[in-house]
Parts: structure tokens; C-alpha cells; sequence
């Protein structure tokens, strides 16, 4: 399988707070059967810089291959929807024209629409993380049907459909599988414990939902054109 959206890397947001962390939890993940994974910390108020998270992406995948772990780490961010086009881009995932966006975890801005309008037109193909733990898309799901219709694509949490975000989240996430709403799977990890970066058991999941062809999709055949900047 192939994770988008996984905040691997130490001592740069709410993650790991050391290396030994991130070591962790890429075996955790390798384990459950990842072989690509996407290291995306927090951009926010924080602007790191794409040098250092890099330089922390090669630093790990030297080590992974020092220890014969069969998981390669490539670089991202998990971008606050307003930081603007500029910014965006200097956080694509794999150096593509493919960026994660994540909204406030509260509401959907009304800006929403008109934020991923401008990374369109920028060339940018926004991806929107976990729109099943938004509380205005829970409500109202076609206010992301919206989105998706006008070019944006969705990523689910894994754990969503196990239940792991609670009862609204699973409902809202089962939901748009059906709908063919869903591009995605990835963990979102954050460490080896509490939220692991882990998509095996969402993926038994969405197969018994949509069919195991449809839920390959979701974890190999979408995420593997992503990484390597193809049209889906
Ligand atoms: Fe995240």
C-alpha cells in the first residue's frame, strides 16, 4: 500500500518527538503492509522548511535501509487550506502537482470553496484530508460534493471506517465510499501508539463496502499515481 497523508517525521509537529518514534512506527507500518509513505507534517502558522523536512525524509530512509525495512519515505506537508498557492506548492507531495488540504477541524470555512478554486488554477491538484471528521461535512456532505465536482480529490482516515473517529465519522465515511467520493485512503498517523500509522484494516473495510477492486484503488492503484505526478 501506498500512505499519503503520515506524520512520520520527529520533532517537527504533533508526531514523534524523537527519531526513535519515527523508526517505530515505519516498521509499524511496513508491517502492516506499506511499502511508500508520505512523510506530511503540520504547515500552519509554521512555515518548516522544505530543506529540513528533506533532509529529515533522507535521514530516515538511510536508516530504513540500514535496517533492511522495506518502506521508502517521501516528502509532503499537511497544508492548512489558507496559506496560500505559493506556499502550497513549496509542500506538494513528492515534488508533484498533488498537495494535501486540511480545514479547520471545528467547520468548513466559507472560504473553502474559493481556496482550492485558486490551487486549481495554479496548476495544484488539492486533495482534502478526512472531510468524514468535519463537522459541517458530516451535516451536509454535499457541500464536498461541491468540491469534488469542481477538480478537488478526498482523502479518508483509514481508522474512520473502523469506527477509531467515532460513531458520525464512520457513518459520514461509509457514506461518501458509496457515493464514489472517495480517491484515498491513508493513516494520518501520529505515532507507533495512540494513532499508528496503519491502513490494513480500512482497507478490509472499504472492501466489504465497495468491493475489493474498488478499495485497491484507494490504497495502491490512485496513491501510486499521486506519488508519481500521473492524472488520476
Ligand atoms: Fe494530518
Amino acid at each position: 500500500m501506498i500512505d499519503l497523508h503520515c506524520h512520520i517525521l520527529w520533532d517537527i509537529d504533533d508526531g514523534p518527538s524523537d527519531f526513535d518514534g519515527s523508526m517505530a512506527m515505519a516498521r509499524l507500518a511496513a508491517a502492516d503492509g506499506t511499502r511508500q509513505l508520505v512523510a506530511t507534517p503540520h504547515v500552519q502558522d509554521m512555515l518548516h522548511s522544505p530543506e529540513l523536512i528533506a533532509e529529515k525524509v533522507a535521514r530516515l530512509n538511510q536508516a530504513l535501509r540500514d535496517a533492511e525495512i522495506d518502506l521508502e519515505i517521501l516528502s509532503g506537508g499537511d497544508n492548512l487550506y489558507n496559506l496560500g498557492v505559493e506556499n502550497l506548492a513549496r509542500y506538494s507531495i513528492n515534488g508533484t502537482r498533488y498537495v494535501l488540504v486540511e480545514f479547520p477541524h471545528t467547520h468548513l470555512p466559507a472560504q473553502a470553496g474559493d481556496t482550492l478554486f485558486a490551487a486549481l488554477n495554479h496548476g495544484l491538484v488539492p486533495i482534502i484530508t478526512h472531510p468524514e471528521r468535519n463537522p459541517s461535512i458530516v451535516q451536509n456532505p454535499k457541500l464536498l460534493f461541491e468540491l469534488v465536482e469542481n477538480g478537488a480529490l478526498v482523502q479518508l482516515t483509514a481508522d474512520s471506517l473502523t469506527g477509531g473517529f467515532g460513531p458520525a465519522a464512520k457513518a459520514c465515511a461509509r457514506y461518501l465510499l458509496k457515493k464514489k467520493m472517495v480517491h484515498f485512503l491513508a493513516s494520518d498517523g501520529h505515532s507507533s501508539k495512540h494513532r499508528p500509522p496503519t491502513m490494513s484494516a480500512g482497507f478490509k473495510a472499504a472492501s466489504k463496502i465497495v468491493g475489493k477492486d474498488a478499495a485497491r484503488m484507494l490504497v495502491f492503484d490512485n496513491p501510486a499515481k499521486v506519488v508519481q505526478g500521473i492524472e488520476l
